[in-house]
C-alpha cells in the first residue's frame, strides 16, 4: 500500500487566519510536511501524473517548493533546479517582476540551469494568483526549456493562478483546493 492510500493530506494543512497581514488565510503546509506519511503522500500524488512523461529536471520555487521539488525530483530521477528571490544565486541569473496576493518581487533562475528543449515540470507549495508560477514559466521558457507542466500541494482557485497557468498552455496539477 502507498502512503496516498492511507492518509487525508488536506487534514493536516494548518489553517492561519490574518498572516501575514489582516484578512489573508495563510495555508500552513509546515504541519503536513512534518507528518511522515502526509509528506510523502505528497510528493507521491504531486509527480503522478507525470511519472510516464518525459522529464529531465524538477524547477522548484523558493521557498517551501524547495522541499517539495527535490523530493519529487528524487522520485522521477530527475536533476533539480532552484528558482530564487532576487540575488540569492551565485552564478550569472535572469530574473523576472511578478505581483503576489501580498506584494511585489522578483524571482531568478541561473541561466545555464537548462539545455533549450529540456522538459522540465514546475513545483510549488501552493498557486494562488498565480503570479510567481507564471514568472517562474517566463523564465522557463526564456531559457527555451519544455515546461511539461506545473504542480502544487494547494489551489486558491478563486485567485485565479491555476486558470492562468492553463490559458498558458501548462498543465496544472493540484492535491487539493481552498475556496
Ligand atoms: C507563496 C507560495 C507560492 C506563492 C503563491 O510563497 O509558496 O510561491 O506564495 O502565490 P501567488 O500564486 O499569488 O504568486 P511566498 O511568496 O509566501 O514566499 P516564501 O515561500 O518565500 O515564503
Ligand atoms: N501564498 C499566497 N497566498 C497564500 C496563502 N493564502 N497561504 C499560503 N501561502 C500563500
Amino acid at each position: 500500500m502507498t502512503a496516498s492510500t492511507e492518509i487525508d493530506i488536506k487534514s493536516l494543512v494548518r489553517t492561519i487566519p490574518d498572516y501575514p497581514k489582516p484578512g489573508i488565510m495563510f495555508r500552513d503546509v509546515t504541519t503536513l510536511f512534518g507528518h511522515p506519511s502526509g509528506f510523502r503522500a505528497s510528493v507521491e500524488q504531486l509527480v503522478a501524473p507525470f511519472q510516464d512523461q518525459r522529464v529531465e529536471s524538477v524547477a522548484g520555487i523558493e521557498a517551501r517548493g524547495f522541499i517539495l521539488g527535490g523530493a519529487a525530483a528524487d522520485r522521477m530521477h530527475c536533476g533539480f533546479v532552484p528558482i530564487r528571490k532576487k540575488g540569492k544565486l551565485p552564478a550569472k541569473a535572469i530574473g523576472q517582476e511578478y505581483e503576489l496576493e501580498y506584494g511585489v518581487d522578483v524571482i531568478e533562475i541561473h541561466e545555464d540551469a537548462l539545455s533549450p528543449g529540456e522538459p522540465v515540470l514546475l513545483v510549488d507549495d501552493l498557486i494562488a494568483t498565480g503570479g510567481t508560477a507564471v514568472a517562474a514559466v517566463e523564465l522557463l521558457r526564456q531559457l527555451k526549456a519544455e515546461v511539461v507542466g506545473a504542480a502544487f500541494v494547494i489551489d486558491l482557485p478563486d485567485l485565479g493562478g491555476s486558470a492562468r497557468l492553463t490559458e498558458l498552455g501548462v498543465p496544472c496539477h493540484t492535491l487539493m483546493a481552498f475556496e
